[in-house]
């Protein structure tokens, strides 16, 4: 399995190295899923010297060891975890992701608010409407690339909304997202680099003319009776713009694909809506996936491996919703399936803090389709293709509909 030409730390055993890397897992371009649940049949806990993003990381394959890791942040770090800032030189914060706790909890204070079911039902009308604008762009052609005309412009122009961005910048955020996320190491720290100066832009411009808005909130706000530094402002921002975007185009793209490829399926939820939320908890739990990064604060003892101050993990919430030890047939999308206790949103300080968000998204992007579009199915002759890290995703997803 080991590749000559990868680096190996002394303390790591041969015997529980895996070369694999999440982004070009065999069998992910048709069906991720199965590919990444493949390495459940690996030791529970292996080295990947070239697993996440390049770095060598250890991977746990149960969910009772992900969970654990991802509950334990004195043992597990987020600092640094993502490293955009670090693309191009600097070095502030993702905030909260990449604050540990106890320092993590204010921010989660101060942010918490705008994020629960109550903020979100604010936010109702605002992407109702996106997502109608959305499908009557494509309703009448009969068919459409799902991902390029709906999974991911969606997501970002309900960002754009939230936070009080123009529209006219739409196309401008679109490509630095894409950038960002699946450019080569240039492209990405220029639009890291790019999307921060953006965000001090924007910034500025709302501390001199405050609009009802998320980006005037956090211009306003004050932590420990202080106002944050732009630093702080940016990184909060910066990290809304990347979680709430491939994460939400992933988790359609998936659900879409899943009801076109599956007719039967399709019809018994468009009939029968309350079945839908169960169908996006089916979803989230077996057709997302995150490899999240987390860095070991001291050297210890983990499930029998010697771990050393400063390994890396990746957390794969694929692995822990796919681990049969909790859920039977765990690939099988089952709407009668009685608990679900997935965590696609992740577990531990760091559950995700715009899931009551990314549930609504979902629930109206299905309601809207089923209402204003007749069953589809993917076009003749045409595969969805799809990638598997560190964000699994639907690249592509032609379908048809209507005669
Ligand atoms: C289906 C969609 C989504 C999924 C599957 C998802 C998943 C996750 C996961 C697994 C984490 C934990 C990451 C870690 O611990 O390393 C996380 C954190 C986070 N998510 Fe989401 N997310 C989604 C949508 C969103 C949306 C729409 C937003 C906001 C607008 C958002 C904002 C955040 C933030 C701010 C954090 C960091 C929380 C903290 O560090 O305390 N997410 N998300």
């Amino acid at each position: 399995m080991q590749s000559p030409t990868v680096s190996i730390p002394n303390h790591v055993p041969a015997h529980l190295v895996r070369d694999i890397q999440f982004e070009t897992l065999p069998g992910a371009t048709d069906d991720p899923h199965k590919a990444l649940r493949q390495l459940r049949d690996y030791p529970e806990l292996f080295y990947a010297p070239r697993g996440h993003i390049g770095r060598g990381v250890w991977i746990p394959t149960r969910s009772r060891i992900i969970r654990e890791a991802f509950q334990d942040a004195a043992r597990f770090s987020s600092h640094q975890n993502a490293g955009f800032s670090a693309m191009f030189g600097e070095a502030w914060p993702l905030i909260p992701l990449e604050i540990d706790p106890p320092e993590h909890i204010k921010w989660r204070v101060l942010l918490n608010p705008l994020f629960t079911p109550a903020g979100v039902q604010k936010m109702e009308g605002k992407v109702r409407a996106r997502t109608v604008d959305l499908i009557e762009k494509v309703r009448g052609n009969g068919g459409c690339e799902f991902q390029k005309e709906f999974g991911g412009p969606f997501p970002i122009s309900i960002f754009m909304e939230l936070v009080g961005l123009p529209m006219d910048l739409f196309d401008a955020f679109l490509s630095m997202e894409d950038g960002l996320l699946r450019g080569d190491a240039q492209t990405q720290a220029q639009c890291a680099r790019d999307i921060r100066d953006f965000m001090v832009e924007f910034i500025n411009e709302r501390s001199r003319h405050p609009q009802d808005d998320l980006a005037s909130f956090i211009v306003n706000s004050q932590l420990d009776g202080r106002p944050l530094t732009m630093d702080e402002k940016q990184g909060i921002l910066f990290l809304l713009f990347v979680a709430g975007l491939d994460t939400v185009a992933s988790a359609l793209g998936f659900l879409f694909r899943e009801l076109a490829l599956d007719q039967t399926l399709q019809t018994r939820v468009r009939t029968q809506p309350e079945a839908r939320a169960n169908l996006i908890e089916e979803i989230l739990r077996a057709r997302t996936g995150i490899a999240s990064g987390r860095c070991a604060t001291r050297d210890m003892e983990f499930y029998g491996v010697q771990i050393k101050k400063g390994d890396r993990f990746a957390l794969s919430t694929t692995l822990a919703n796919l681990d049969e030890e909790e859920f039977g047939d765990p690939l099988d999308i089952d709407l009668d399936r009685q608990v679900n206790r997935h965590i696609a949103f992740a577990v531990g300080p760091h559950r995700c803090l715009g899931s009551h968000l990314a549930r609504r998204e979902l629930r109206i992007a299905l309601d809207e389709w089923l209402e204003r579009v007749p069953q589809f199915r993917v076009k003749d002759g045409e595969r969805p293709k799809c990638s598997s890290g560190p964000v699994l995703g639907v690249t592509y997803l032609p379908l048809v509909w209507g005669s």
